[in-house]
């Protein structure tokens, strides 16, 4: 399948959330795009979005106008990634995912890679609110030693999370820097699906879930959703830091997250590969 610079083109957006409006409305100003369809199980949500929008119209789900897609993007949540992707990928329809904890489970993984490349679907996974990605897709292609990724957020990040609770921790009494969570990506991105994401991306461009190592930790005196990752190879050795922003509408998303989505899409539409 030839695939140049796409016009006309139709996407839909499911998940009308915090980075979902950000890429519709982001989508709505791209002359690439003709139609976006937009489906949140919160149908109010999806209709208050395309309002504001001119090229937007609401559908009550994804197979709704998928023989007339080209891109899907799920912006949802990991159990709505997993729901959606087999049907996606089945029509050959191009998706891109935000949950990217969605990918977890191996052999979910590779049948849906499996499938797609009988079905010439491509799934995208935009680097999300992490930097440094770029480094580690490169320094994968030889020998890499260790990878690691340190989180540390505030307790409005980190609210209302089971596991948290279990272990009798309450965002709010905690004083001081706290490690929460110290061991394999695995874990981590099935007990903070909404958290930490960019666990679960670096986990699939560098030596997979069991080996990358994650710590989260909570700062009550933080107002950013800082990562550091630090990886050790054959290439040398690098540590990057990015202090994101948190969302206004949604503490848990990082503003870079919204931008990596539309800066996707733009990629995507427009076929620009800088710095790949
Ligand atoms: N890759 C990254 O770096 C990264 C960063 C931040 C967030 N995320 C993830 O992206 C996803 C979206 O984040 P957000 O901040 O926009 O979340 P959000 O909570 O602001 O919005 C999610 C929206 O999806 C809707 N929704 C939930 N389940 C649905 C389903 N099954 N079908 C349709 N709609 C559904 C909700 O009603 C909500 O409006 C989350 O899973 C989040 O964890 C990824």
């Amino acid at each position: 399948m030839v695939r140049l610079v796409q016009y006309n083109m139709r996407i839909t957006i499911i998940g009308c959330g915090s980075i979902g409006s950000k890429l519709a409305k982001a989508a709505d100003e791209m002359v690439e795009v003709k139609r976006i369809y937009l489906m949140d199980v919160d149908k109010g949500l999806a209709e208050k979005v395309a309002a504001t929008l001119n090229k937007a119209i609401v559908i009550d789900s994804v197979e709704e106008e998928l023989y007339h897609c080209d891109l899907v993007v799920e912006s949802a949540s990991q159990a709505a990634a997993k729901e959606i992707l087999p049907k996606v990928v089945a029509r050959g329809v191009d998706i891109m995912i935000m949950s990217v904890g969605s990918l977890v489970d191996d052999d979910f993984r590779k049948a849906i890679f499996e499938k797609a490349k009988i079905s010439e679907s491509r799934v995208y996974i935009p680097t999300g609110a992490l930097c440094g990605t770029d480094g580690l897709r490169a320094a994968s292609n030889d020998e890499l030693d260790e990878v690691e990724l340190t989180t540390i957020k505030g307790p409005k990040s980190l609210e209302g999370i089971p596991y948290l609770l279990e272990k009798g921790i309450t965002v709010d009494d905690v004083k001081e820097k706290t490690v929460i969570y110290s061991g394999p990506a695995r874990e981590a991105v099935k007990i903070f699906p909404k958290n930490v994401n960019v666990a679960a991306t670096v986990s699939l461009l560098g030596i997979g879930f069991d080996m990358t190592k994650v710590t989260v930790v909570l700062d009550p005196d933080t107002k950013s959703n800082s990562h550091e990752l630090r990886v050790k190879g054959k290439f040398g050795e690098m540590v990057c830091h990015t202090y994101n922003v948190p969302e206004a509408d949604n503490p848990k998303t990082s503003h870079l997250a919204s931008l990596s989505a539309i800066s996707a899409l733009k990629r995507i539409v427009r076929g620009e590969w800088f710095g790949i």
